[in-house]
């Protein structure tokens, strides 16, 4: 492996915590369990740090990512910390002009749409990744034994954005340049694949020891769009690590016909949306890939008995995979009471 002698994998720090043997296969006596977006809103902690700082100028102060990142892990005591950023990130220190509206999302500027827009795009200086790798590095020294994931947009998802200008429910647009203007789109994944690898290639050097690719809006297209028009950029993406040797993550919503494919990209673990039960995810993954998930995030919202019966029985499904790493389906949203977290990772680590 490339990683350096420091890097918790090298040093054994993390080696054999329980996310990391979990990814690898192996069945630890506890239960590992993280939350997408366990960092943000749900936390009055994170909502007092922020009330002055915009969100990519936070993800761009090493300072106050590394404490974002840390607060969830103190406050529940989850098996994971996950690098405090956004997807959007890597494109904005590309020089794109993108900002995070609240309650919204990414928001472009101007939209990319043409030929000429892709041509205009600039690689990724990696010198501008250096307050990413700095907020990694503090957040690791401080982690210990405790991993830290890092994490990536996929190629199709920042495309959504980018083609669109901001979010959107069917991604029409996207979707009709991956037909109208098929080497458009190629170049146009081709550069996102490349600058979002460099975002988690950076992380994963600074110290992450595992790597989660969020293809969050695959749902939208056919398995056979994916495996044509998509698969080859998310695998490019993951290339960016694979000399690393870090365990690799897929996640995507809405997921279920295209597991097996999101498998196939490179990855070491697959995680898993709501809508699908982990033992049936499992045997479309051919029954030897650990898997993550899937807890319905609405039923954050129901009476602790009715969330306790689907944390079990969540348990109980991913016991057919290899192995299992608990999750939600989905990310933790912001109305959240943070103390049901907190209940279940007491119950995960209980079983
Ligand atoms: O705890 C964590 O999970 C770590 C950090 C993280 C954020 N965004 C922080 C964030 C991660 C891994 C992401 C990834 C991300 N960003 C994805 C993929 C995961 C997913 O949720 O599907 C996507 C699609 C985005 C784009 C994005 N960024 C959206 C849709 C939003 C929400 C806008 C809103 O206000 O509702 C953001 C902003 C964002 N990213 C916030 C956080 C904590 C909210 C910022 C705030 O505090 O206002």
């Amino acid at each position: 492996t490339a990683l350096p002698d420091s890097h918790p994998l090298v040093t054994g720090a993390t080696t054999v915590s329980p996310l990391v043997r979990a990814l690898r296969g192996d069945r630890p006596e506890r239960l590992p369990v993280w939350f997408m977006r366990q960092a943000g809103r749900s936390l009055p902690e994170y909502r007092a740090l922020r009330v002055s700082t915009k969100m990519l100028d936070a993800c761009l102060d090493p300072e106050l990512s590394s404490e974002i990142t840390l607060q969830p892990v103190r406050r529940h005591g989850v098996d994971a910390g996950i690098f405090f950023s956004d997807i959007v990130v890597p494109i904005k220190l590309a020089g794109v002009a993108v900002e995070i509206v609240p309650g919204r999302g990414p928001v472009l500027e101007s939209p990319i749409r043409t030929a000429d827009d892709v041509a205009r795009l600039e690689p990724l200086d990696p010198a501008a990744l250096a307050p990413i790798a700095e907020g990694v590095a503090r957040t690791v020294a401080e982690l210990g034994e405790t991993p830290l994931i890092g994490f990536a947009g996929a190629p199709f998802t920042l495309a959504a954005y980018l083609v669109e200008g901001g979010p959107s429910k069917d991604h029409v647009r996207a979707r009709a340049m991956m037909h109208s203007d098929p080497e458009t789109w190629n170049a146009l994944l081709t550069w996102a694949a490349d600058v979002t690898g460099a975002f988690l290639r950076a992380q994963v050097l600074a110290g992450a020891s595992a790597g989660q690719l969020f293809d969050s809006w695959v749902g939208s297209l056919s398995l056979r769009d994916y495996t044509e028009r998509v698969a080859p950029f998310s695998a490019r993406a993951l290339s960016h690590v694979d000399d690393l040797g870090v365990p690799r993550i897929h996640f995507g919503v809405g997921s279920g016909e295209l597991l097996r494919a999101m498998l196939d990209v490179g990855a070491d673990a697959v995680g898993v949306d709501w809508r699908i039960p982990l033992d049936e995810a499992s045997r479309r993954l051919g029954g030897s890939t650990p898997v993550q998930g899937n807890i319905d995030p609405a039923l954050l919202q129901a009476p602790w008995p009715v969330l306790e019966a689907h944390v079990r029985e969540v348990v109980e499904r991913g016991k057919a995979a290899p192995a299992h790493v608990l999750n939600l389906g989905h990310g933790v949203s912001p109305d959240t009471d943070p103390t049901v977290l907190t209940r279940i990772v007491e119950l995960a680590h209980s079983l």
